[in-house]
């Protein structure tokens, strides 16, 4: 199973950025414990981060002929991007919204996501193990095809 995992704005910042939300680990210790489930789950995973809402937009388009599922951290761009909500709706393949943060437990802003609708499923609050749970599920989903 080929996943596309796409990490929004601000993300690459993590480690240094609110460290008391994201925790101190950085992007890249994200990439190498993502790297880390491949074998494990038996996928590959093609990791990728824009800050710019155009390029995930242009992602998720490519990805519906390339993989077999989205796992997205819209970022910020969660809370407002009704552009990466049609993106998503563009697409056949299950996309899983994932976010580090307990956004359900931190400003009002973030309680609401405009593209949860458009996801299969949303996995919040878990830290890294958010991305490992949404593999998780394209996995359970791919076997119920
Ligand atoms: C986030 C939550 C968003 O509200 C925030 O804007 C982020 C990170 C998370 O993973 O917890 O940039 O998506």
């Amino acid at each position: 199973m080929n996943i596309l995992i796409l990490n929004g704005p601000n993300l690459n910042m993590i480690g240094l950025r609110e460290p008391k939300i994201y925790g101190t680990k950085t992007y890249q210790d994200l990439e190498n414990y993502l790297k880390s489930l491949e074998p494990i789950y038996n996928v590959i995973l093609d990791i990728k981060q824009s800050n710019l809402e155009g390029i995930l937009i242009n992602l998720l388009h490519y990805s519906n002929d390339h993989f077999d599922g989205v796992i997205l951290n819209a970022g910020a761009f969660t809370h407002y991007s009704y552009a990466l909500y049609d993106a998503i709706k563009s697409i056949q393949i299950p996309v899983v919204e994932v976010h580090l943060s307990d956004t359900n437990n931190r400003e009002e802003f973030r309680k609401k996501s405009v593209i949860k609708e458009a996801c299969s499923t949303s996995i919040i609050g878990l830290g890294f193990k958010s991305y490992e749970e949404g593999i998780k599920y394209l996995i359970k989903e791919g076997a119920n095809q």
